[in-house]
């Protein structure tokens, strides 16, 4: 073990927050540090999100989520998360004027969409097709990236939204419906989801909110496995469609993204057993039994989610106003009473997150659950674009590359077949 002594530099974030810098530390000393999980590591200085998790604070670029969720919308807050201020007008409008420009898909990117089965999860096909989708945008490669930024954000942002519809009308076997370049970001989406070639999707203001604050509250969340990847494949100067897939590709999971379509599968089994929802939460105690209340817990909040809490209302007051009853959400705010006073759920400080009532909300609309993370995802593209943005505005930047401990065999020589023992009965 090498005793050497080594001062490090001790960054300090806007908020105070300490990091202790350790770049030097394996040139000086020959050691690395090890942290599975990455608990304890900052990978990046970023100036776009701020999450206090002791406290409930989420903060996108300086503004607190409650203010935003309640007076600005999904695409005015994309720009701010990418571009770092609240947009002026002529701002929005010329981002808008990109979002409707680029709202449709190449028309061959169509055919596309017939290779897959019916069945394929519609996360597959999304992942797959943003990739597929920089092939036919030659100029997305290379230095070109960089000047056509605006434009290929906008369309990444647009075409997310009509692939993803398109994903679901397929796995209906639903005609296509095209964007209207009348309507706002989410009604169109609600549009290309719902309307039928015989008859437009009646849309109701306060669905059309509802889904819009589901967007906005999903934009961004600092350096969560999705965003993380997102900067790796940047950081090797991969294009801007081909690290959004690789986010994707990590949303995807159900201790992440895929939480809030676990989520209603576990209030579905809960309901269909008859159980009120205290033999499930006997269960999710007992690591044996490998169940976990999903929706609960989070690696950075250590108390109530502020997003959930936003999320909870706006649940309230769609199913007030739509006069709807779901009994699904009865047996969710049963789970959450009876965790919040379990000693299990206090000690380990698990709240409801995100993903606890969004489900329920996209499940009022109409949105089938495999479609639940792909909302993350259409969510999720503004925050991932931003730090895609970070990484290739950084003129000092470096490609990511972590170390590891080897704990494999130590060298060994190769052994010819025939002298590797007699072989297992099959
Ligand atoms: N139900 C039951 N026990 C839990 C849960 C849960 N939902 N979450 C954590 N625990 C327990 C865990 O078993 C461990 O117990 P012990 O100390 O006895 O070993 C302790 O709490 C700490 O858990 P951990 O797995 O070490 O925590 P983590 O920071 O690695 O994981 C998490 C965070 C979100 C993956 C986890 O809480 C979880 O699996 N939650 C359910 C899935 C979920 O809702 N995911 C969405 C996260 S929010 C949206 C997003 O960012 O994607």
């Amino acid at each position: 073990m090498n005793s050497a002594t080594l001062e490090l530099p001790v960054i300090v974030g806007s908020e105070q927050e300490q990091g202790i810098d350790i770049s030097r530390l394996r040139a000086a000393t020959g050691c690395i540090t090890l942290d599975e999980g990455y608990a304890n590591t900052g990978s990046c200085k970023s100036a776009i999100a701020y999450i206090d998790g002791e406290r409930g604070i989420l903060r996108y670029r300086g503004y607190p989520i409650e203010e935003l969720a309640e007076r600005s919308t999904f695409i005015e807050t994309a720009w701010l998360l990418i571009y770092g201020e609240l947009p002026r007008r002529d701002q929005i409008r010329r981002f808008s004027d990109l979002l409707t420009e680029n709202e449709n898909l190449h028309e061959d990117m169509k055919y596309h969409f017939e290779g897959f089965p019916s069945n394929a999860h519609p996360m597959a096909i999304l992942s797959a097709m943003i990739n597929a989708s920089s092939c036919f945008y030659p100029g997305l490669m290379g230095a070109a990236n960089r000047e056509r930024f605006d434009i290929h954000a906008a369309r990444l942002i647009s075409q997310v939204r009509t692939i993803a519809a398109f994903s679901y009308r397929k796995s209906r076997g639903l005609p296509i419906i095209y964007p209207k370049p009348i309507y706002k970001y989410t009604a169109n989406f609600l549009h290309m989801m719902f309307s039928e070639p015989y008859q437009d999707y009646e849309l109701k203001p306060e669905v059309v909110r509802a889904l819009d604050l589901i967007f906005l509250l999903h934009a961004d969340h600092e350096q969560n496995c999705s965003t993380s990847t997102v900067r790796m494949v940047a950081s090797s100067q991969s294009n801007l469609f081909a690290s959004a897939a690789a986010g994707v590709c990590a949303l995807w999971g159900p201790l992440h993204g895929g939480a809030n379509q676990a989520v209603i599968e576990m209030l579905e089994t809960i309901v269909e057993s008859g159980d009120d929802g205290s033999k499930f939460i006997a269960a999710a105690k007992t690591k044996a039994s490998g169940k976990r209340l999903m929706g609960f817990g989070h690696r950075v909040y250590k108390h109530y989610d502020p997003r959930a809490k936003i999320i909870k209302t706006v649940c309230d007051q769609l199913f007030a106003s739509l006069e709807l009853r779901d009994p699904l959400l009865d047996v969710a705010k049963r789970l959450e009473e009876a965790a919040l006073s379990d000693p299990y759920f206090v000690e380990r400080k698990l709240y409801p997150n995100v993903d606890f009532y969004s489900g329920i909300i996209m499940r009022a609309i109409g949105i089938p659950k495999e479609m639940f993370t792909v909302i993350f995802a259409i969510g999720r593209m503004p925050g991932w674009i931003a730090n895609f943005k970070e990484i290739i505005d950084d003129t000092q930047g470096r490609i990511y590359r972590p170390r590891q401990i080897y704990v494999g065999a130590p060298e060994r020589h190769y052994v010819p077949l025939d002298a590797r023992g007699p072989s297992a009965p099959r």
